[in-house]
């Protein structure tokens, strides 16, 4: 088979990293890709907001299976494109259609369908600027902290916590009529907040059955114990102790049955990988968002806690017979340490020469930011490198990944030294 994987970032690398290993595969194609993923395929440098040229290429290199890492294609409609063109329509692609998509690309959208569904998420309002009053009033319900979500895609950046019922007020007005987060703030969701533990469970379904993928836990602060600005995720750690099988049955039952199930009864065909962000609330857990895709840097640690060919799981997913694949995962720790530019996630440099990725044969290094010039690899991106390493405990796993990360050299080199570090005792 002819693979295309699309998108730049770690999680990309991870999964060209799997694919390249797969008996079924062919040629593999990543678009645009990064230094990491050229070692493991093609790269061909396109953007994702042409389609065009995504079409092209398809047709070019005889591509049999589209793979989706970043939502803004699927929220904008890649799948839907490919279904309309009459040389595309049989090329699977897998992530969803713009339907299901708004899973992620609208929160209005994702609290309304858990609503409906009898999903366990946070009390919710969603408002607009001619609702703002109202929006007020449904603050004063509330307690501290306060949750205002902009409804669309954001950047990552668009939910707020705020301790302060007359700040909350204030950046709600902001949001709603000075367009603080452009049109993606067009409403807001405001919603309980819910005190417990985060993590992430993940799914691959082809809209009927589905497998359970290893779930992991994301480290999504700069600073380390979990302090200053949010960023893409600076670490992650699968399994995820407190999420043992009795945890992940009732995440079944209770939240993914009914969102497959759901889908199924709204009329969405969903193709794809579903990210589910848990809080863990005391043993019941109750659904913080869905995203559209995998996580960046959880890919990282789930993807090579997988045994079974994930070619052979996508084929199934593309072919509706998912339930007739092997699926298998290994018991060992993985966990990833995310290495940043200095000045991430604010303003940050880019081309800084990178040394030292060579001679580190115990942890898979997955570029997130990095690109290939006339052989040297040089940094292109706020997060540069995600560390894999595996161990039978957390930390073994982490330290081998801390050891890598620091022979790893370019000027701005930053990484958080805690990773895993709340789950080591848990
Ligand atoms: P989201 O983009 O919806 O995942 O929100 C980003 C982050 O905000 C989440 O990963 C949580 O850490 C936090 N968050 C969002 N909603 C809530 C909530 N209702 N209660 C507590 N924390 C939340
Ligand atoms: N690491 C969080 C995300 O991929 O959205």
């Amino acid at each position: 088979m002819n693979v295309l994987i699309l998108g730049s970032g770690g999680r990309e690398h991870a999964f060209a990293w799997k694919i390249s290993q797969s008996k079924l595969l062919q040629n593999l194609y990543i678009a645009p890709g990064n230094a990491g993923t050229a070692n493991c395929g093609i790269n061909v440098a396109i953007s994702l907001t042409d389609f065009e040229a995504i079409k092209n290429l398809v047709w070019e290199k005889d591509i049999n299976l589209v793979l989706v890492g970043p939502e803004d294609p699927l929220v904008n409609g890649l799948h839907d494109f490919f279904l309309q063109d009459d040389i595309l329509k049989d090329i699977p692609v897998i992530g969803p259609k713009k339907d299901g998509a708004q899973l992620e690309g609208s929160k209005d959208f994702s609290k309304a369908f858990m609503k409906k569904h009898g999903i366990p998420t946070a009390r919710y309002g969603t408002f607009t600027k001619e609702s703002l009053r109202d929006g007020f009033n449904f603050l004063d319900t509330l307690q501290a902290p306060f949750v205002l979500k902009a409804d669309g895609l954001a950047a990552g950046k668009g939910v707020l916590i705020i301790q302060d019922i007359h700040q909350a007020k204030e950046e709600l007005t902001n949001i709603l009529i000075n367009s603080k987060f452009g049109s993606a703030g067009n409403k807001v969701v405001i919603e309980e907040f819910l005190f417990g533990i985060e993590l992430s469970v993940f799914v691959l379904t082809d809209g009927i059955s589905y497998k359970i993928l290893p779930a992991a836990k994301d480290y999504k602060r700069i600073g380390e114990g979990d302090t200053g600005l949010n960023t893409g995720g600076m670490g992650a750690v699968s399994p995820v102790p407190f999420a043992d099988e009795k945890f992940i049955k009732i995440v079944e039952e209770k939240i993914i049955i009914p969102t497959i199930n759901g889908l199924i009864k709204d009329g969405i065909d969903y193709c794809g990988f579903i990210f589910i962000g848990l809080m863990n609330c005391n043993g019941e857990p109750s659904v913080i968002e869905y995203n559209c895709r995998m996580g960046d840097p959880e890919t990282e640690v789930v993807i090579p806690r997988i045994k079974s060919d994930l070619l052979d799981l996508l084929n199934g997913v593309a072919n509706k017979n998912l339930n007739t694949k092997h699926y298998e995962t290994i018991n060992e720790i993985a966990t990833t340490v995310v290495l940043v530019s200095g000045g991430y996630p604010g303003e940050f440099k880019k081309d800084i020469l990178i040394q030292g990725i060579d001679n580190n044969n115990d942890s898979l290094i997955f570029h997130s930011g990095t690109k290939l010039v006339n052989d040297k690899v040089y940094t292109n991106g706020g997060r540069v490198f995600a560390v894999t390493s595996f161990g039978n405990t957390i930390k073994y796993a982490v330290n081998k990944s801390f050891d890598c990360a620091n022979k790893i050299n370019y000027e701005g080199k930053y990484f958080r030294g805690d990773i895993g570090q709340d789950l080591i005792n848990y």
